[in-house]
């Protein structure tokens, strides 16, 4: 039976790579942990969630998977009811960065203790990436994925120093740009495409410098590097 799983997912997982036991956090379908067990990178999982409802579809979905004796469902407010559980990868997919950097500030100490941190923020990614740096954890790798014409932002995330030389670089991400592909390009132009029209809306370059630096630093990475 195939594993519906989407393009962003599909990044997630390679991104995870190979792990001896993930924490999926706020696994809502459970397809992430199922795509993970099936495909042989992962012996085990707790698949994670602070809402019975979702709970549920996951446990039906191991469940029909036959992966009962490989995942098991946690009820748990973000990363809370972890402390007792040995793991070395954990997954944040598809919630806001605000509320992945919570959830990872709430609990320190456990989100410290895996080796890998995979992140897919749905908003606010400058936020999160400012919250890691100050916070004692380093963006490894940014990947993008597509999905019906909308662009993903993911991260490798483990423990470590990370030096931003500007306020401007948690809004760029300039490791997105470290490989770049056809996607990343596509991206780029987006990004400055939005930005243009963020500043032409705040009234130009003299009321809005901040946007106009960004703006400036994209046009240099597209001009440089890609
Ligand atoms: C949009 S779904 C994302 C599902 C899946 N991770 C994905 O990327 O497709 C967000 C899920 O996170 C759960 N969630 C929200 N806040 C949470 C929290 N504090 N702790 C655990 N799960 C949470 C929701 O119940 C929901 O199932």
């Amino acid at each position: 039976m195939r594993i519906p799983i989407t393009e962003r997912l599909k990044t997630a997982a390679e991104m995870i790579g190979q792990a001896t036991v993930l924490c999926d956090i706020g696994c809502d379908h459970g397809y992430l942990p199922i795509y993970l067990a099936e495909k042989g990178q992962i012996q085990r999982a707790y698949a994670c969630d602070l809402r019975d409802g979702p709970l549920k579809t996951a446990a039906n979905n191991i469940t029909a998977y036959h992966l009962k004796d490989r995942i098991q469902t946690v009820k748990s407010d973000g990363l809370h009811e972890l402390s007792e559980f040995s793991f070395d990868v954990i997954s944040i997919c598809g919630m806001g960065g605000r509320l992945i950097a919570e959830i990872i500030e709430r609990d320190l100490d456990i989100a410290g203790r895996a080796k890998k941190l995979v992140l897919q923020p749905m908003s606010e990614i400058p936020v999160l990436r400012k919250f890691l740096s100050e916070n004692g954890f380093l963006i490894t790798e940014e990947r993008l994925a597509l999905e019906d014409r909308r662009f993903y932002v993911l991260m490798t995330v483990e423990k470590g120093e990370e030096i931003y030389r500007d306020e401007l670089d948690y809004v760029i991400g300039r490791r997105l740009f470290m490989h770049p592909d056809a996607l990343t390009r596509d991206y780029l132009s987006k990004e400055i495409r939005r930005f243009s029209e963020i500043l032409t809306a705040r009234g130009g370059r003299d009321k809005a410098p901040e946007i106009d630096r960004i703006l400036e630093e994209l046009k240099k990475i597209e001009e440089n590097r890609i």
